[in-house]
C-alpha cells in the first residue's frame, strides 16, 4: 500500500492523533517529559524492553531504543493489540485507575483481555499479548510532516 503523510504540527504535548495506513490505525503520540520519564519506571516491568523480539516485523532499527522512536517526543505505533487484534484504549492519566496498577505511568489498555502497554507501546509482563505494539516504517519529511510506510 501507499505511504501516508501525517501533519503533526497541531499535535500538543500529551495528545494522540490517528492516521490510517494500509487499513490499520497508526497512532502518533506527542509525549510529555513526564511520559518519557515514566518509561524508565516501566522498563523493568515490560516483557521486551529493548524491542528484541521479531525486530523485522515489529520495530525498525531506528526505533530499537528505550523510547521506541526516532525522536523521543513522538511515538508512532500501530494501534492494534498483538494478542488478537483489538484496539487498545488510551490510559494516559497517571495515578490510581481501577483496572491498572496504582503506580500506573500511562499507556494503553486493551479492552478485550486486559493487556497493557506503556507509553512506548511496550507490552507488560504477564498479560495475554505476546509482543510490543508494531512501530511502522516511518520517516520525518520535516518537523511538521511524517511519512508512514
Ligand atoms: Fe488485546 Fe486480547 S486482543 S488482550
Amino acid at each position: 500500500g501507499a505511504a501516508v503523510e501525517a501533519d503533526i504540527s497541531g499535535l500538543k504535548p500529551g495528545e494522540k492523533m490517528t492516521v490510517e495506513w494500509r487499513g490499520k490505525p497508526v497512532w502518533i503520540v506527542r509525549r510529555t517529559p513526564e511520559m518519557l520519564e515514566g518509561l524508565k519506571k516501566t522498563e523493568p516491568l515490560v516483557a521486551d524492553p529493548a524491542s528484541e523480539r521479531k525486530p523485522s516485523e515489529l520495530t525498525p532499527e531506528y526505533a530499537r531504543n528505550a523510547h521506541r522512536s526516532i525522536k523521543p517526543e513522538y511515538l508512532v505505533a500501530v494501534g492494534i493489540c498483538t494478542h488478537l487484534g483489538c484496539s487498545p484504549s488510551d490510559k494516559f492519566a497517571t495515578g490510581a485507575q481501577p483496572s491498572l496498577p496504582g503506580d500506573w505511568q500511562g499507556g494503553f489498555l486493551c479492552p478485550c483481555h486486559g493487556s497493557t502497554f506503556d507509553m512506548a507501546g511496550r507490552v507488560f509482563k504477564n498479560v495475554p499479548a505476546p509482543d510490543n505494539l508494531e512501530v511502522p516504517p516511518h520517516m520525518y519529511l520535516s518537523d511538521a510532516k511524517l511519512l508512514i510506510g
